[in-house]
Parts: structure tokens; sequence; C-alpha cells
């Protein structure tokens, strides 16, 4: 896929297919039926023919999100081939980053549907500026026209639908560039994210994390552990989810030094649990299928730790998988089971399909040993979260208001909200049992607080947030244009904000 970038004044000699234009709603009542300003900057800057044309079809056009109105240019004549008008929905004035995103989701959705493998944008520039702009317009374009087709093989399909190669983004300034690049790059890793999610349990097993996560280059450190080292470094909780598989599990480490050596690093930890049948307290099989996108918080962590690295971000970055199936072999770990966790802490296996909390336990004791200046982890973790937010905020909980007030507005710029949710002491004892220091479930009351609570055992003193992302990482594609039914890649983005929020 190229995405490149092209001035505003060279409008009229651009050669695309399809140049994609916004049309913002208005306050005032008189001008609605005008196009907005987008499309009033227009006719100067194009050929005549196509001016014209626009001039003309003026009145059909339509504000409300996704709407398109197509104008063509007469044969033979130079630039645009066709004009699409895209309604955003909104006054130019209340649209954000987010907008943006879903703009340029929509234009590649017209190039797909008009069988157009190229599309130019027209760039709005809002209120937070030319870099945020071109990021948004080159995060939601790159985003849109991801596929994933490695699966199929092309058989007893007539007319594959035609994959968009080419994204022009018309805009101005070092900035728009900038944050075009910078977009390209997060769009890119979201999409090796959900690239990764949609891979099937067979396919995207540990040890195909380990070896994307290797192949990822661009000064990227990583180490992995197999389960030798994992047991060298006591991390039975991991290994007690494991042991019902005979997939070997794996700790994907990834170290970015972009920062001085003796800069205490960010530390982001993923779910890399590959498939998920539950274990011996196995899942209903309706939906069953769904469980091998357990694995995407791992997959948002790999990715945002392939956007840190590409981007060169001048901060010390280390990104933790832990990645295991959780299935129900003849050694699998069984109810009532008590394991030692590496922090030394025993904890009491109640269930076995609260099997999250033990792969991150382990991972996030392992991460203390790098001192972090602060840390989130990301988790499919609970059905709970799903219930409570659904598919349009990320459960957000943690030690530290600051760090949680940061994530928080990482989420509302990067467009993968997250509601914070509270870890009241009171909930605590939910976890406590006789047999041991604490169990895996504090029942149904406040799944995803006491699933969080389990966690914050084992960050001692860290400054520390946690992402519950079971209900916004993967779905049918409706909630944005720029998404497609399967992985939404979440929370690629928002970690990158984090992270570059820091540097
Ligand atoms: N991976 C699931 C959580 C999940 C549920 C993710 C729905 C995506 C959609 C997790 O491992 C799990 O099974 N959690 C249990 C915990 C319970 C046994 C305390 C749950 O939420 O039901
Ligand atoms: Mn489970
Ligand atoms: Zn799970």
């Amino acid at each position: 896929m190229s995405v490149t970038t092209s001035s505003v004044s060279s409008l009229a000699s651009l050669d695309t297919p399809l140049l994609a234009v916004p049309v913002f709603a208005s306050n005032d009542a008189a001008a609605r039926s005008d196009a907005g300003p987008g499309a009033a900057l227009l006719p100067g800057a194009l050929p005549e023919a196509l001016a014209n044309a626009l001039r003309a079809a003026r009145g059909d056009l339509r504000a409300n999100t996704g709407a398109a109105t197509v104008v063509w240019a007469s044969e033979g004549v130079e630039g645009p081939q066709r004009l699409v008008f895209i309604g955003v929905g909104k006054p130019e004035k209340e649209c954000g980053a987010e907008d943006i995103r879903r703009l340029a989701g929509h234009a590649v959705r017209q190039a797909e549907g008009r069988r157009q493998s190229a599309v130019a944008l027209l760039v709005p520039t809002l209120g937070d500026g030319a870099e945020v702009a071109g990021q948004s317009a080159a995060e939601g374009a790159v985003l849109a026209a991801w596929r994933f087709r490695e699966l199929k093989t092309g058989a007893g399909e007539t007319e594959p639908p035609t994959a968009v190669t080419d994204i022009t983004l018309v805009g101005d300034g070092a900035d728009f560039e900038a944050g075009v690049a910078a977009g390209t790059i997060t769009g890119e890793s979201e999409n090796l994210a959900r690239s990764l999610q949609s891979r099937p349990g067979n396919v995207a097993t540990p040890t195909h994390l380990a070896d994307v996560a290797e192949g990822i280059g661009h000064g990227l450190e990583v180490d992995i552990l197999g389960p030798d080292r994992l047991k060298e470094e006591r991390m039975g909780a991991l290994l007690a989810v494991a042991q019902g598989s005979d997939e070997e599990p794996r700790l994907i480490v990834m170290k970015h030094m972009g920062g001085s050596d003796d800069e205490k690093p960010l530390v982001l930890v993923g779910k890399g649990l590959t498939f998920d049948a539950g274990g011996i307290s196995l899942k209903p099989p309706k939906g069953m299928e769904d469980m091998r996108f357990d694995m995407s918080g791992g997959a948002g962590v790999i990715g945002a730790m392939a956007a840190i690295a590409r981007l060169g971000v001048k901060r010390n970055v280390i990104g933790i998988v832990p990645s295991s199936e959780n299935l129900l072999g003849g050694r699998a770990v069984k109810p009532g089971d008590v394991v030692t966790t590496r922090s030394g802490k025993t904890v009491e296996i109640i269930n076995t399909d609260a099997e999250g909390r033990l792969i991150l336990c382990d991972s996030l004791d392992y991460a203390l040993q790098f001192e972090p200046d602060a840390m989130i982890d990301c988790a499919t973790l609970t059905g709970a979260v799903v219930i409570g937010l659904g598919s349009h905020a990320i459960g957000l909980l943690g030690t530290d208001q600051a760090l949680i007030d940061e994530v928080k507005a990482a989420g509302e710029r990067s467009g993968e909200r997250c509601w914070q949710l509270p870890l009241w002491e009171e909930y605590r004892k939910q976890l406590d049992t006789p047999q041991s220091d604490l169990q895996n479930v504090g029942g149904r009351p406040a799944g995803t607080i006491t699933a969080a609570w389990f966690l914050r055992e084992f960050v001692k003193e860290t400054k520390w947030a946690h992402l519950d992302v079971a209900g916004t990482a993967y779905g049918d594609g409706t909630k944005a244009s720029y998404l497609r039914k399967g992985g939404y890649g979440v929370p690629t983005r928002l970690l990158v904000d984090w992270v570059r929020s820091r540097a």
C-alpha cells in the first residue's frame, strides 16, 4: 500500500480516478444545502468541466455521515476523473480526529465500491491542526484499506472486491506531511495487530506470535522465553495455564531503547492467549471461535512496539506478551489446584477460564525487574466489561489517577476511548480464600474490577493502568467506516499515542 501527499494548489492536475471531498453540516439553515468550506474551496482549483458539473450538482450534496454524491468530469480532461462528496455529519468546527478517520474510511469504501484501487482525499484541517488532520486521515485510510485474505484461495469467487492500494492525501505544510507519515506507521502497525488477531488459533500460536515479534526489526531487541526459561523464572501461573495444551507457551519481551541508558522504561504488557477454550471449566460452544481473539491485547502490544520502533520514539519502552493456549488436555490445571506464582504468592484456581489474569500476573511481576516509570497492561480479560460498557469503551482501572487520566486522554485522541471503573479496597475481599493467598475469581458481582484487583496484587508500588478490551478489541465491523468484521487492532493507537505523549 502506498500513501502519498499532494498539495491543495495542484488539485486541478491531480491524476486520480476519485477525489473525495468532505461536506460539513451547517448550523445556518440558509447554507444547509451548500457544500462545506472544503467543497467551496474547490471550483477555482479544478478544471472548468469539473467545476461546472460541481456547481450544477451543489443542491444534491448531503452532509449526513457517509452520504456520498458523485460528480463526473468530462472525458479527456486533466485532473480527477470524478469527485465524491462525503458527508461528515457535523459542522466543521465540531469535527475532530475521529471524524477525519471515518471520513477517510468512507473515501476508501467509495473507491472499493467503484472498483478503484486508488483514491485521493482532500483532508480538512480542523481545530486540532494540520498534523493531527494528516495523521488521522492516514490512519483512517490505511485501516480502511486493510483486508484479511491470507486464508482465501479465491476459489468460487467470480468478482473479488478491489483492494485500495494507492492513497493520496491532499493537504499543505510540513506538519501535515509529518502527520501523514506518523499516521501511516500507526495505521500499518495496527493492521499488523489486526492480521495477528484474524489468524485462527491453529496459525497464530504462541510460537507464531514470537516469530512475528522477532521479525519486526527497526532496532527492536526481542527476547523469547520458552518452557525451560519460564520454569527457571518460576512462572508457575503462566505454566499452569499452558500445561493443558501441547502447544508450547512463550513470553515475548520486546525492547525499544530510544532513551538514555539510565531512563526508566515505560512497560506495555498484553494478554496473548491464542485460544481460550476455558480449560477444564470449559466454555459453551456457541461463539467459541471468537476466542481466537483472546490474544488481542498481545497483538496490540506487538503492533504498538512495531510503531514505536518505526517512529524512533525517544523513550525506553518494553513490551511484554505472555502467550499460551487454554485447553483441557490430560495434564491440564484443575479447579481447586493451587499454584505458586513468580512473585511467590499462591493462587487457588477456582475457575480455569479465568486464565488471563494468571498469565498476566507472572508477566507483571517479571516486568518489575525493569523498574517501570509506568506500566499499562491490556487484555480481553472479562465478559463483565462487555456487559458493562459494550463495544464503545475500554474498561480502565489502575493505581495512579494521574496515569489513568493520561491514558484516558490518549484514548480520546486516538479514538480508542476508555471509561474508568473504581478499584476500591472494598472489592479486594472477593478474592479471599482459606486455601491460599488469593483465588483467581471473585464471583459474579463486579467481575471486571475483581479481575483488575487480582492483577493489582502483583504490581506492588508501580504506577499501573489496566485496559480491559474484551468488548472493544474485535467486532462485526459496523462501529466505524474504517473497520471490518474481525479484529479492530485496539488498543494499538492508544498505546502509541500514550508513549509518544511521554517522549
Ligand atoms: N477471555 C475471556 C474473557 C472474554 C469474554 C473475552 C468475552 C472476550 C469476550 C476470559 O479468559 C474469561 O473467560 N473470563 C471469565 C472470567 C470468569 C471465569 C471469572 C469471564 O469473564 O467469564
Ligand atoms: Mn477464559
Ligand atoms: Zn481468556
